[in-house]
């Protein structure tokens, strides 16, 4: 078999997602780009020609709900009201949606019908753990609602994920159903030639289309995208200039113009896209005179190769410390890191587990010994709760954790009962729409308080709510 022989890389037109609208905005101003600053400008975007524009998930729907007094459900639908001729994508993650924790096959079932009913094309589907049992029934989901699946795979370093890894997994997800690929390299570990590797061998196995996800952060991004679209990957994701680079993604503008004239020419109009970065130009200089957008984030952190980290893990970790005034310990924290990673099953870093292997890092330091106190997510990763992972765990860590408690084997999900009734009953007085329950199952606190403000907002513009008659109730 390893003689056979290798298939001719095809040069075609080079497709692009557009991340402005979410990974953007979430990587360089904490995800608080409101809808108001989004919808004048998506006329224009939907003329590009974007293979697709990722607009909602990931960070975005908690951030509308908790600090941008949004509905993230009203966003997409006016997003959608917006783009006719463009896919929009979404960030899922897997069988904790867009929560922090696993929620029952039914939950996630209704959200994926809920996002393809109010305007997603593209789910984009990920597993901290790369544990695809944790992927199945998103996919499943959308495929039964027409939505186009894609497995993203969390791109990561280490003794366990070698070429072998990638291109076993890549097989498994196309066995699995789904219509593409993604490599998604959130701390942009990936460098040019490893790329070039990387999709070589990914190629040879799968004939699924194959999308790369990088982040600026360590200075290789654009580099990595040159080699991967040489080695024939389908699509990359960039962000326009104005909220490109640094955490963010490679502009597209210049990925535009790096592939004008070869086989992999966007054909995409520089003077619409010059048209289209002028408008988010003041956005974010806006971002930064108040200090949303730090101009720390937007050049290079070379630490994120040292230390292998997400650029937004490191700039957690430095404010989890400021909090515990143990400033002076980030780089104890930062050689930790890695060892509470192997601990844990050498996991890819990226959320829910980067939070994970991040805070448990911080106790284990701050205590003076390691998982003196564990966190309560620490527990669960060890009891198997978040999945399999592609190492074993330190049966020393797991015993000093979880004691003799007997760790489960099966996909975590299986143990949940369905809870879509009990969900509706507990939120039942504060329903308008049946999506309102999906907000409430991801942030049962946050939705709240949102349906409050929701409902106070109308009674001071109702005019109804202004005809009294003297009687004061309680609002
Ligand atoms: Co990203």
């Amino acid at each position: 078999m390893a003689d056979t022989v290798k298939k001719p890389v095809e040069k075609k037109p080079i497709k692009i997602t557009e991340t402005v609208l979410r990974d953007a905005h979430q990587s360089l101003i904490a995800t608080r780009m409101t809808t108001e600053q989004m919808l004048p400008i998506v006329d224009k975007m939907d003329k590009v020609g974007y293979h697709s524009v990722e607009c909602w998930g990931g960070a975005t729907f908690d951030a509308s709900l908790r600090f941008l007094k949004e509905d993230p459900w009203e966003r997409l639908r006016k997003l959608r009201d917006g783009f006719k001729n463009t896919k929009l994508q979404m960030l899922f993650r897997g069988q904790n949606i867009l929560g922090y924790h696993q929620y029952a096959d039914d939950v996630v079932e209704y959200f994926v019908q809920k996002s393809i009913a109010n305007g997603i094309d593209i789910i984009r589907i990920f597993d901290c753990m790369n544990d695809l049992r944790n992927l199945q029934t998103a996919v499943n989901a959308s495929k039964k609602e027409k939505g186009h699946s894609q497995v993203a795979l969390s791109y990561t370093l280490g003794d366990a994920y070698t070429l072998e890894y990638w291109t076993e997994m890549a097989k498994r997800i196309e066995d699995m159903g789904a219509d593409s690929i993604c490599i998604k390299d959130m701390a942009g570990l990936l460098v040019p030639y490893k790329a070039t590797e990387l999709i070589t061998a990914m190629k040879e196995v799968t004939s699924l289309p194959i999308q790369l996800h990088t982040h600026y952060t360590s200075g290789v991004a654009s580099m990595t995208y040159l080699k991967a679209v040489e080695a024939g990957v389908d699509v990359i994701d960039t962000a326009m200039s104005p909220f490109s680079m640094g955490t963010s993604q490679p502009a597209t503008e210049v990925m535009v113009e790096t592939f004008k004239g070869t086989p992999w020419d966007t054909g995409y109009d520089q003077n619409l896209l010059a048209e289209i970065a002028d408008y988010f130009r003041p956005i974010q200089e806006d971002a930064l005179k108040t200090g949303l957008l730090n101009p720390k984030v937007m050049g290079v952190n070379i630490k994120t190769l040292l230390y292998q980290v997400p650029g937004g893990m490191l700039s957690n970790l430095v404010s989890q410390l400021k909090e515990q005034g143990a400033e002076d310990k980030y780089y104890e924290v930062l050689d930790e890191v890695p060892r509470v990673r192997k601990d844990l099953g050498e996991p890819p870093l990226v959320t829910p587990s980067s939070q994970i292997v991040g805070t448990q890092s911080v106790f284990n330091v701050l205590m003076g010994e390691r998982y003196k106190m564990a966190t309560a997510e620490t527990k669960a990763v060890l009891r198997g709760e978040y999945g399999a992972t592609a190492k074993p765990f330190n049966p020393e860590v797991q015993k000093k954790v979880i004691g003799d408690e007997q760790p489960i084997t099966c996909r975590p999900a299986d143990l949940i009962p369905p809870e879509l009734d009990k969900l509706e009953a507990e939120m039942s007085q504060w329903k308008e729409q049946d999506e309102d329950v999906l907000s409430y199952a991801l942030f049962p606190q946050v939705a709240v308080e949102f349906f409050k403000d929701r409902e106070a907002k109308k009674t001071k513009i109702d005019p109804k709510a202004a005809d009294t008659d003297n009687k004061a109730y309680p609002v």
